[in-house]
């Protein structure tokens, strides 16, 4: 990420170094789809917004195997906050909730390895109604940067998409002021969006590190493929300024929840992978059940998803509720490439595929495995036919392993 200095004063703008943040996307735990807003710690107290959750999940990731996969954010998201600022204008957290306040729950996160993420709005208030940085962004950035804070998801409620343009660089600004590496999540283009405005996807790359593009996902299918196909419209070309240091958001990861078949969870984790997203879960990890635990941690979807690379793929073919997207990574030449079949038409659909229409275009030939199962599949050349089965909501993850150099 280029870092955009701005100075306050109103007239030098100053290019920084990269904040080397993200620069494969990022992994890790965040409350909001799975826990919500609920605040009712009295007769919720397993699943309320507070500081036992966080540190359970903590524990889990740490003790179950995703901080060794690679999960490493504990990520708050809203209504962490008391309802009103403190006397000294500073962010407080909500002291019944969190009663060893935000910094101890810091270093509780940091004691296990993992980083500490929060969430703030650029707005006067969060969407939830607690308070927003406007008019705060400098105090707030130094809060977050004294509280250990390794992550800050800006959301856009309460404000005016005119001043995100010039406002979430200014936070940047702030963020890379206090010292501390803070990657910079910012909701700016899903705000254009949902107002019908194509975001300026090269202005949001300088100054985020990643960034949501679209709606919020919820616990169902039809919310995972509304998302995919609205990324596989790619409208402002977002995909063309991803990579290293920046990254499209479509949202947490839903597997482990109640909304998806084993063949749909399967679906998302591969097309997150595939659009180089950021593996954010929100499930409950204290209740994973062990097929989902195994799709989140399984080693060789993840690193499609961490490819050195950083380049994310996109749609190659679209037709009649199967999508191919393509996405190159290493050993060069190579590629993960996702059969997605977004029908429910009972039966598996049989797919007869040249090797070319999935991409694989050079002359050297292929090694391919289905990635879930890592099950070999065989030797192919680009003009021949691969078969290739994919159950309904369901997903062919492929890796051809170019042998050609
Ligand atoms: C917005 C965001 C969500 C979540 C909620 C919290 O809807 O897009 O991801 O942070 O706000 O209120």
């Amino acid at each position: 990420m280029e870092k955009v200095l701005l100075l306050l004063a109103g007239v030098s703008v100053l290019y920084a170094l990269d904040n080397g943040l993200g620069r494969t996307p990022p992994m890790g735990w965040n409350s909001w789809e799975r826990f919500r807003c609920n605040v009712d710690c009295d007769n919720d107290p397993e699943n309320c917004i507070g500081e036992k959750l966080y540190m359970q999940m903590a524990d889990r990731m740490a003790a179950d195997g995703y901080k060794d996969a690679g999960y490493e954010y504990v990520n708050v998201d809203d209504c962490w906050m008391a309802k009103e600022r403190g006397p000294d204008g500073k962010l407080q957290a909500d002291p019944k909730r969190f009663p060893s306040g935000m910094k101890a729950l810091g270093d509780y996160i940091h004691s296990k390895g993992l980083k500490f993420g929060i969430y703030e709005d650029f707005g006067t208030q969060t969407c939830g109604g607690f308070p927003g940085s406007k008019f705060f962004m400098e105090t707030d950035a130094q809060t977050f940067a004294d509280w250990g804070v390794d992550l800050l998801k800006l959301d856009g409620c309460y404000s005016n998409i005119e001043d995100m343009t010039s406002g979430y660089p200014i936070m940047e600004f702030f963020l890379n002021k206090t010292g501390r590496p803070i990657l910079y999540s910012c909701s700016w283009p899903a705000y254009f969006v949902a107002y019908k405005k194509i975001p300026d996807y090269k202005a949001i790359a300088k100054s985020c590190n990643i960034w949501r593009n679209y709606d919020d996902i919820q616990d169902s299918w039809d919310s995972v493929t509304e998302i995919v196909n609205y990324y596989a419209k790619n409208e402002g070309n977002f995909f063309e300024v991803a990579g290293p240091g920046s990254f499209n958001d479509p949202d947490m990861l839903i597997i482990g929840n109640f909304g998806l078949s084993r063949d749909q969870q399967r679906a998302q984790m591969a097309m997150w992978a595939i659009m180089a997203a950021p593996l954010l879960m929100s499930a409950d990890l204290r209740k994973m059940d062990p097929y989902s635990k195994s799709i989140l941690l399984n080693k060789d979807v993840i690193a499609i998803n961490q490819d050195p690379m950083g380049q994310p793929g996109s749609i190659i073919l679209d037709m009649n509720q199967i999508q191919i997207w393509f996405r190159p990574v290493m050993p060069k030449g190579s590629a993960a490439f996702a059969v997605l079949y977004t029908g429910s038409y009972g039966t598996p659909e049989k797919l007869s595929l040249k090797c070319e229409t999935l991409g694989m275009v050079g002359s050297g030939g292929y090694n391919v495995t289905e990635v879930f199962d890592g099950r070999y599949v065989g030797m192919f050349k680009s003009a021949d036919n691969i078969n290739i089965t994919v159950n309904p909501s369901g997903v062919f993850l492929g890796k051809a392993v170019y042998l050609g150099n």
